[in-house]
């Protein structure tokens, strides 16, 4: 691996324990302005002290994101359908390379459709991209994408990764689920979770994240489950405190817990200040 290349990867994926927390903010580009991202610029300030990459694309970067932050860029290139559309799986790259270089980003994300409709054109997309990375050093996100008719298990999810990594990923994020160690035995490269739909409390997002970390994965690349949450802040400083500080989940939940009531009493007092 090239000096570029490394020096990308250890800003996305942390030299100091090998682990990582990706925000993911990306979702308004087939989903638009959705639950708890209808303002990107007030979602994302709050949680980007605790993140150590932030995934998204490059229209809500140039709006929404002051230029000044440290936080690596994890920019979202692939595109090109929406909700409301006919096949979510017809995705294509949508942003250039020259495009990802102005904005410094430092990891480029694609998703693959394996199984769909569209699974040959966008695993070309993929190599095509890996290409590209290669060339000026910066490594590239596969992101496992499931259609509705797939099912997540560990079977369909060790196979699109390997795809993925067998294309030249240098990162795969997909989801968590059952025997989850036979989806990163078999997948050469670091593996990231997603969170994907808020589950109904905080704890069960907690004990996913604990979970997939206790089973190998190498972090997550957490949306819903953290800026859908009333205690946003919260949430990824307990999400965190799994990642990189090695928490249970018990002890996280306290952490969430605390850090919820001292949220509360924040907002008190400015309600009060507030008259
Ligand atoms: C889809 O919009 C993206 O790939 C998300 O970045 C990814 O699914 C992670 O977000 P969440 O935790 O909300 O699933």
């Amino acid at each position: 691996m090239d000096w570029g290349m490394k020096n990308r990867m250890s800003k996305i994926i942390r030299p100091e324990d090998g682990r990582c927390l990706m925000l993911a903010v990306d979702h308004g580009y087939f989903l638009g302005p959705t639950e708890g991202l209808e303002i990107p610029s007030r979602t994302i300030k709050p949680l980007l002290p605790y993140a150590d990459s932030l995934m998204i694309t490059r229209g809500i970067l140039r709006t929404s994101v002051n230029p000044s932050i440290e936080v690596p860029i994890v920019l979202r290139v692939s595109g090109g359908t929406s909700i409301v559309g006919e096949d979510l799986s017809n995705e294509t790259i949508s942003t250039s390379i020259e495009e990802a270089i102005k904005l410094n980003a430092s990891c480029l994300a694609i998703s693959i459709f394996v199984g769909s409709k569209y699974e040959h054109q966008t695993l070309a997309s993929l190599s095509r991209l890996v290409d590209e990375g290669e060339k000026y050093g910066i490594p590239v996100l596969a992101v496992t994408a499931v259609g509705k008719e797939m099912t997540r298990d560990s079977r369909y999810l060790a196979l699109a990764c390997r795809v993925a990594a067998e294309q030249g990923a240098h990162i795969v994020k997909t989801y968590y689920c059952e025997n989850f160690e036979s989806v990163v035995e078999g997948c050469p490269v670091p593996l990231i979770v997603a969170g994907g739909k808020k589950l109904p409390n905080e704890i069960d997002a907690l004990k996913l994240t604990y979970e997939a970390i206790e089973h190998g994965a190498t972090g997550v690349d957490m949306g819903r489950n953290i800026w859908q949450s009333t205690y946003a802040v919260a949430m990824i400083k307990s999400v965190r405190s799994i990642v990189h500080s090695n928490l249970d989940l018990r002890q996280a939940s306290e952490l969430y817990m605390k850090e919820k009531e001292r949220q509360i009493k924040e907002q008190q007092k400015e309600m009060k200040a507030a008259g």
